[in-house]
């Protein structure tokens, strides 16, 4: 059982108003949090909803120095009929206990932490930003907080939630997206972290990501780690190929990618309409020569952030190409608006994805 402590001045509603009106992505937060502790031999317990607030912590904590951290991404959407709901938590919850378990941390029971985003959705549930696809972000994440500097797994944790009103992770109107694939940095090797959603991995990416943004594009594309060849994903999405015969590909999970739930999501949603889906490697130069040939007729990104957000061009130093007609596609646009659908409540849900807060 959480217990609350709510704020003692919540932000007044004129304020909030100014705020969600415009929130962009991650930088306007609402007025609690979910704090909840973890020792060895005790387990977890002080479970609270408080007030947002900064963190007093010990500069020894082991995730300032050994950077013990996971999180995760979702959002809760507003649904047609004024209640609200999230997207497969227990997806949520799993892949975070997987997470966890590759970062030497302890496991949280998956009830609590759906129990967890749902008290703060429900105490917060004001910052819903009021234009269309204004949704509240939600971030659990879990650190080292033991203050130790010896190095092996610590022996104190805090999992907290934080929530921001968020509109669109890309601009809207921005078309389809331009990718920068980073023939020289690598996201993720074998044996290696790069299926737990671990702050570290995000990390190494960004100095791609920075050379993306710089280069004028919008997201960086990973190759593969031994061969430098075969694309895996981007710095914070999956990614999709789409085939002039109605097929659709998508790079498989071998523990260098993040097992997207929108990632699984789509596959299944293709699948349930018949599509022929493969999960299998697809080579830059592939990509390429097949996106010259029109073989491949459109690209799109996917995750909690992105939602499905078409890829118009790519740019490599070995060279560029462009997608298709460079824009949304049909079957992008087909999958992107069954998605949206099933997480508003509005389009059936055949697998019972949509969980409604009470
Ligand atoms: N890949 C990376 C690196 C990500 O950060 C994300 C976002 O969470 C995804 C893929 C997509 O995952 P999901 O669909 O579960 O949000
Ligand atoms: C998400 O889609 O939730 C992510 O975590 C991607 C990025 C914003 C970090």
């Amino acid at each position: 059982m959480i217990a609350s402590v709510p704020h003692p001045h919540p932000t007044p509603a004129d304020a909030r108003a100014r705020l969600i009106a415009n929130p962009g992505f991650g930088t306007v937060f609402t007025d609690h949090m979910i704090d909840i502790r973890y020792t060895e031999g005790k387990g977890w317990h002080d479970e609270r909803l408080v007030a947002r607030a900064p963190l007093t912590l010990d500069p020894a904590a082991a995730v300032l120095h050994y950077a013990q951290e996971i999180f995760e991404g979702m959002k809760a959407y507003r649904l047609a009929d004024g209640g609200f709901g999230l997207f497969r938590p227990d997806a949520n919850a799993a892949r975070f206990n997987q997470s966890a378990q590759r970062m030497a941390m302890p496991a949280l029971p998956e009830d609590l932490f759906v129990e967890a985003v749902e008290t703060l959705v429900r105490a917060d549930a004001a910052w819903f930003p009021p234009m269309d696809g204004g949704v509240l972000y939600l971030r659990p994440f879990m650190f080292a907080s033991e203050a130790f500097l010896g190095v092996r797994p610590a022996r104190e944790y805090r999992f907290m939630v934080i929530a921001s009103a968020v509109g669109a992770y890309f601009k809207a109107g921005g078309g389809a997206l331009s990718l920068w694939v980073s023939e020289h940095y690598t996201r993720a090797a074998r044996g290696g972290t790069g299926a737990a959603k671990c702050g570290g991995n995000y990390a190494g990416s960004l100095i791609a990501q920075a050379e993306a943004i710089e280069k004028g594009h919008d997201q960086v594309v990973f190759l593969d780690a031994v061969e430098n060849r075969w694309i895996e994903e981007l710095g914070g999405m999956n990614i999709f190929f789409v085939f002039a015969d109605g097929s659709l590909q998508t790079p498989p999970l071998g523990g260098t990618i993040l097992p997207g739930i929108t990632r699984d999501a789509l596959m299944t949603l293709a699948h349930d309409a018949g599509m022929t889906v493969r999960e299998a490697p697809y080579a830059l130069d592939q990509w390429r020569a097949d996106a010259h040939s029109g073989k491949l007729v459109e690209c799109f990104a996917c995750g909690t952030a992105a939602v499905v957000t078409p890829i118009g061009k790519v740019a490599a130093e070995s060279g560029d190409f462009t997608i298709g007609a460079g824009a949304l596609g049909q079957l992008t646009q087909k999958l992107r608006q069954q998605l949206v659908g099933i997480q508003h409540g509005v389009a059936p849900d055949p697998h019972n994805w949509l969980h409604r807060i009470r």
